[in-house]
Formats: structure tokens, C-alpha cells, sequence
């Protein structure tokens, strides 16, 4: 379009208010350094943008077919290989020289955080919703191996030497009527390719988002949330329900040393995300997507704080034990306190963090800006590179940004998305008010929640409406303001479903084709109805007990199951076989009893492929 072509149209779409082209958020979210040159994957704009730092601007940019999700430099600099968002996706390898797409390897169902082996010789890619690893031998250009890990790998990191992966799992696994719930790091030895061993994190350590080495090469560090899911969210003072924390891993003991919370006595650091060291290995970084801030903490006084301090590996405790340790720094609100600055960021939603010279770059997703912050001693400068025009939010772009805010939040502990990441479901239990205390719920996705109403799976709340409101009030303990919740709405309303990664190029397999037989002869189609799966009507399929023995609850939809276990009100049921097998045995909840082995998992199947 001409200079002259795109005036007339900016000024007749602005007397019309109809033929506006749709604004474009670039929505930064992840980003790597290479001098004073960044790329930024922009993950709402289908390409990746190139910053001058010195400059302060963006030098160029390199268009993709799809949304990128996570990015990495080879080790000779040459190619920039970044994972593009979607099922059925690839790894782009990106000629640097020629700032050019070359080639792209076909991987997994959303790709993300790609990691070059040291020789340059291999790349491992997060498939995060098909949970596994792609193994790629960069020579060939081919997935040589493909590596199932615990659930929802969305971070990896090399050590030194490339002999050990780890892999941050985003949620945890398996059912939630359970005392212990807890996010796995996934160790993986790359000469054999298998996993080694799983490193539990510490009890409602989940929601996974990064994961660094530090710069000595001796410690992993993975933020987390820090769900206090056992206690009914009668209050949220001092971290009640949500604190956030940094876990250190022994990077050669391959185990848990220490977790260190990262929020102050009386101000959460809501959803810690990226993380990274300075280049001296000084400080460690870590960015707060939910309170716009990044955590600059002193390493050598943090390692000197925590040396007196039984590791968790070390100790010679039990895990209950020792997580009840009143030394235990996951329990002590202080901790960091004249070891750590909180730095305020220029913008909104920080996300991925990269160390170039002496400054932090870290993107803010919902300003499409980069900020620099200084790491030098004793500055606090802080700059912001806006990586394209200025532009208005709509209602849903403003929704998602209150929907990820924990200003919203008395004391800054937690925004929704805290226990809804992405708008899902943090796979935790939480004994909310609203139905009485002691009777905890798993905590429901949100995904088509305004379009099958009601709401809450006992059908407490008339419509997803009065809920968001009811959160704001009773869950993040403030004053809802009514533009900010009717956002919300619209924001919640516009998420669309993300096809399953048990559909075979998008359509059924042959199983779930045979399933679906199955799910309409067995009668889960009787309540299981309608474009959402649901007839929006409350029965009781004898799934309860305890306080809710006999209760009628609402029939929930069925759409993207596949993403959101463990199922039924409480979690009960750790995969879809169980809830068809397990906790149906008088045929309550659809004819299943009849059916056999195969045919049961064909059903299961069909319903996670929906
Ligand atoms: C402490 C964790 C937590 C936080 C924070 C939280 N929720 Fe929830 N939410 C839950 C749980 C658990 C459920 C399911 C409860 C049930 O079924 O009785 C739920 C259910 C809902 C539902 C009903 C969905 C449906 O289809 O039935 C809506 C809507 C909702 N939440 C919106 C929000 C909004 C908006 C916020 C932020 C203001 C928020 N939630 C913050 C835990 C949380
Ligand atoms: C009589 C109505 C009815 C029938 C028939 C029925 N369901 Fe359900 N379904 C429900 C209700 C009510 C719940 C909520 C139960 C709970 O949470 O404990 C539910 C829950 C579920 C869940 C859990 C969803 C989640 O997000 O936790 C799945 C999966 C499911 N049903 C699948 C099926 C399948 C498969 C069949 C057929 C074999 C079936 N249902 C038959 C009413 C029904």
C-alpha cells in the first residue's frame, strides 16, 4: 500500500468506523541476544523483530507463516532458529546473514523453547501439548528421536557441557484430591536420550513458564508459582493463597537445593515468568508477568544466605519434613529482603528476558515495547524501545491485560490467570467460598464458561458474568469496577479452542471415529449435547461424596478436554479412561460398564479429541 493509499484509508475508516483495518498487537514474548542486537519473537504478529539497542530501535524484521513462541541462537551465530505456534508445527531455521527464513523442520504440536547443543550438532525442542521432546540432528535437518516427558514441557535448558536436559513441565499430573500437587523438572540424559529422572519441586510449585543455568554453569533456576491449594481462600494477607517462588537445582546432583519465595511480607511478585544471569553471573533476573517487575537478586548473598540452610536434597529429611522447616526459605516471606531490588517496569505483561551487555532486555507483551534495565551497581536506569506505533487497545486486548493483572489484586498476590493460566486451569483444587469451605474444586478452564451458563461445576453462579465479578470480590479481594470485569468478558468470551493433538492432520483418527460411536450409544450424548457438549443441566452422576454426596452438578463441556485434567469436580480422575472406568462402575455417568477394553479407549479418545 502507498503512503498516499493508506492516509485515504486511516481517515475514511475513521469517519466510517467500519473498514478500520484490524490493529495489529505484536505481543512480545520471548527474546535472545546477540551483542547489543536482540531478536524478539512478537507472537501476535507471525514474525520476529530485530533491536538495535544501541540505536534504540528496530533495525528490521523477519517474517514468518506463523505465530513464534520461542527462539535460540545457534552457538556460531549464524542461524536463529525459532518454533512457530500451532498443531502440527515446525522449527524455522533463520539465515541471520540474510535475515531470511531457510528452512523448517517439522516438530510438534506447539513448539517452544528451542535449545542448541553446545557442538551445534543437535536442537531439542518443548512439543508442549503433545508432551514430548523433538530431537533434531541439525546436519540432516531430521527429528531423530522424539522423547515423552510429564506434562506440558514449555522451558528446556542444556548444562555446560550438553551432557543433561532439563525441561520445566508447566502443570502438574495426575489427580488432585490429593495432599501433594506438584510442576516435575525432567532430567534427560542426551547421550542415551531417555529421561533420567523427574525432580518433583516443592508441594503447589506449578505453572511453569522459564528456566535458566545460571552463569557458572552450577544451578538451574526455575520460577514458579507457589499455590497454597490446602487452605480455603478465606483471606489472601501475607500470601495465603498464591506466593511465588525461585527453586534452585543442583545442576550436577541433578536435585532440588533450595526454594527461595520471591514475594515481599505485604506485596506479592505475581507470576514470575523469565529468568536469566548477568553475564559475571552477579545477578539473577527474574520477570513478574502479573506486577510489571523484574526481581534483580544478588547471587553470591543470596548462596551466602542459603549455605546454613539444609538443602532439600541434602538434609536427610523427609519432603514433608523439611518443606515444615520454620529454616526453610520457601516458608519465609523476608528472605530476599536487602538482597533483592524490585524494579517497576515502563510497560505492561513482562515476559521473555535476555542479558545483553550490562542490561536486562525484557519484553512487555502488552505494551509491545522492550525495556532495558541497568544491571550495573548502582544505577537504575531504565529505557523502553517501542518495537512498533503506538496503538489504542480493544475491549478484548484490554480484557486479556486485567484478566493477566494482579494490580487488580489487594496486595498484588495473584491475577486470574494465576490459577486460570492461559484461561485453562492450574490442575490444582481450591476450596473457594462460594459453596462453603471444605469441599475443595478443581479448578475449571474458562474457555466457552459465557456460553454455558451456569457457571461453577455446581451451577452456584447464574453465568460466567457474575463470576468474573464474584472473583474480583471474593478471590482477589478488591472492588470489581465494571470496566475493567466487562473486559474480562469479552476478552474471556473471544478465547477460541485449540485443536487436540489426538486428531490426525485435524480430523478424528479411527479410533475416535469407533469412539464416537461409542459416545453416542453409551448416552453421553443425552447430556453431553449441542455445539459446547453440554445441555447446561444439572444431575447426579454418582461421582460424589463427602459434602457433595447426592449433589446434582452442572454438566460441563466436554471441548478441549484433552488439555485439562485431571477430571470431575474434584480431580478424581487422573485420565479420560478413568472417568469412563474407575469412578463409573454402576453405569451412572453413560452405559460404559458393557463396553470393552478397546472399545472403552476408543471412547476415551473421541472425547480427547474434541
Ligand atoms: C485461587 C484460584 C483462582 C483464582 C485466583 C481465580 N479463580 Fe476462577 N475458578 C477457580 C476454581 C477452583 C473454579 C472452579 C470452582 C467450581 O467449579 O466451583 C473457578 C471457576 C471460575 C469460573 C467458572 C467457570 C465455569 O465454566 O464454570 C469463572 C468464570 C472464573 N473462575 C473466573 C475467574 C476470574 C475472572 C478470576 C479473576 C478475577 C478468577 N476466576 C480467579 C479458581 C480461581
Ligand atoms: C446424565 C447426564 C450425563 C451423561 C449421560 C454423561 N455425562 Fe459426563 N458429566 C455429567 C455431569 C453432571 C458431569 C460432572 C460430574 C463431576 O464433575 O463429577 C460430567 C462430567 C464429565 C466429564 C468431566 C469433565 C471435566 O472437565 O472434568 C467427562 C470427561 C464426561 N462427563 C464424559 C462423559 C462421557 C464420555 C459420557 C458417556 C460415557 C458421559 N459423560 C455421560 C453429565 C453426564
Amino acid at each position: 500500500m502507498t503512503f498516499r493509499n493508506s492516509i485515504v484509508l486511516t481517515i475514511s475508516c475513521l469517519l466510517l468506523a467500519t473498514a478500520c483495518p484490524a490493529a495489529e498487537y505484536l505481543s512480545p514474548i520471548a527474546v535472545v541476544a546477540d551483542g547489543q542486537i536482540l531478536y524478539v519473537a512478537e507472537s501476535t504478529a507471525s514474525r520476529v523483530d530485530i533491536v538495535d539497542v544501541a540505536g534504540g530501535k528496530v533495525s528490521g524484521s523477519i517474517s514468518l507463516d506463523r505465530n513464534p513462541t520461542g527462539l535460540a541462537l545457534s552457538p556460531d551465530k549464524k542461524t536463529l532458529f525459532v518454533t512457530a505456534d500451532g498443531p502440527d508445527s515446525s522449527v524455522h531455521l533463520v539465515d541471520i546473514g540474510k535475515k531470511k527464513v531457510s528452512g523448517s523442520i517439522d516438530v510438534g504440536h506447539t513448539p517452544m523453547s528451542p535449545v542448541a547443543t553446545p557442538d551445534g550438532k543437535r536442537l531439542f525442542v518443548c512439543n508442549r501439548f503433545d508432551n514430548d521432546i523433538s530431537v533434531i540432528d541439525l546436519d540432516k535437518k531430521t527429528v531423530t528421536k522424539r522423547i515423552p516427558v510429564t506434562r506440558e514441557p514449555v522451558a528446556a535448558v542444556l548444562n555446560l557441557d550438553g551432557s543433561t536436559l532439563f525441561v520445566a513441565n508447566h502443570l502438574p499430573k495426575g489427580a488432585a484430591n490429593v495432599d501433594r500437587m506438584t510442576s516435575v523438572i525432567d532430567v534427560i540424559d542426551t547421550a542415551t536420550l531417555k529421561v533420567i529422572s523427574s525432580i518433583p519441586l516443592p508441594n503447589g510449585a506449578i505453572d511453569l513458564r522459564g528456566m535458566s543455568l545460571s552463569t557458572d554453569g552450577k544451578h538451574v533456576y526455575v520460577p514458579s508459582i507457589f499455590a497454597r491449594f490446602l487452605v480455603p481462600t478465606t483471606q489472601i494477607a501475607r500470601g495465603w493463597i498464591n506466593t511465588h517462588a525461585l527453586n534452585i537445582i543442583d545442576a550436577n546432583a541433578k536435585k532440588l537445593l533450595w526454594t527461595v519465595l520471591l514475594d515481599d511480607v505485604a506485596l506479592g511478585a505475581a507470576n514470575p515468568w523469565g529468568v536469566t544471569s548477568s553475564a559475571d553471573g552477579k545477578t539473577i533476573c527474574v520477570s513478574h508477568a502479573a506486577t510489571h517487575e523484574v526481581s534483580l537478586i544478588d547471587t553470591e548473598a543470596l548462596l551466602k544466605k542459603l549455605e546454613p540452610i539444609p538443602a532439600r536434597a541434602t538434609a536427610g529429611l523427609t519432603i514433608p519434613e523439611y518443606e515444615s522447616l520454620p529454616e526453610n526459605p520457601a516458608n519465609s516471606l523476608s528472605f530476599l529482603t536487602g538482597i533483592r531490588r524490585r524494579v517497576k517496569l515502563p510497560g505492561n505483561g513482562p515476559r521473555g528476558v535476555a542479558v545483553v551487555g550490562d542490561q536486562l532486555a525484557v519484553t512487555q507483551f502488552f505494551s509491545d515495547s522492550i525495556a532495558l534495565v541497568s544491571l550495573k551497581p548502582g544505577e537504575s536506569g531504565i529505557q523502553s524501545i517501542a518495537l512498533g506505533p503506538e496503538q489504542e487497545m480493544d475491549t478484548v486486548r484490554k480484557g486479556q491485560m486485567f484478566f493477566e493483572d494482579a494490580s487488580l489484586c489487594f496486595q498484588q498476590w495473584q491475577s486470574c490467570s494465576t490459577c486460570h493460566p492461559d484461561v485453562r486451569t492450574d490442575a490444582v483444587n481450591w476450596d473457594l467460598l462460594n459453596d462453603g469451605i471444605g469441599n475443595p474444586k478443581s479448578t475449571k478452564s474458562l474457555l466457552n464458561a459465557h456460553k454455558t451458563p451456569p457457571v461453577m461445576i455446581t451451577g452456584i453462579r447464574e453465568k460466567a458474568e457474575v463470576a468474573v465479578r464474584a472473583g474480583i470480590r471474593y478471590i482477589q479481594f478488591a472492588m470489581p469496577e465494571e470496566e475493567k470485569a466487562s473486559s474480562i468478558d469479552a476478552f474471556l468470551s473471544s478465547v477460541k479452542p485449540i485443536p487436540s493433538p489426538y486428531l490426525v492432520k485435524g480430523k478424528l483418527s479411527k479410533a475416535a471415529e469407533r469412539g464416537e460411536k461409542h459416545f453416542k450409544k453409551t448416552g453421553c450424548i443425552l447430556c453431553h449435547a449441542g455445539p459446547y457438549l453440554t445441555d447446561m443441566e444439572k444431575y447426579d452422576v454418582n461421582t460424589t461424596d463427602g459434602m457433595e454426596k447426592g449433589k446434582e452438578l452442572d454438566t460441563p463441556t466436554l471441548i478441549e478436554v484433552w488439555r485439562t485434567a485431571p477430571y470431575l469436580y474434584d480431580g478424581r480422575a487422573p485420565t479420560m479412561l478413568d472417568v469412563v472406568t474407575t469412578f463409573n462402575k454402576d453405569d451412572r455417568h453413560g452405559l460404559t460398564s458393557k463396553l470393552s477394553a478397546e472399545q472403552l479407549a476408543e471412547l476415551a479418545e473421541y472425547v480427547l479429541s474434541l
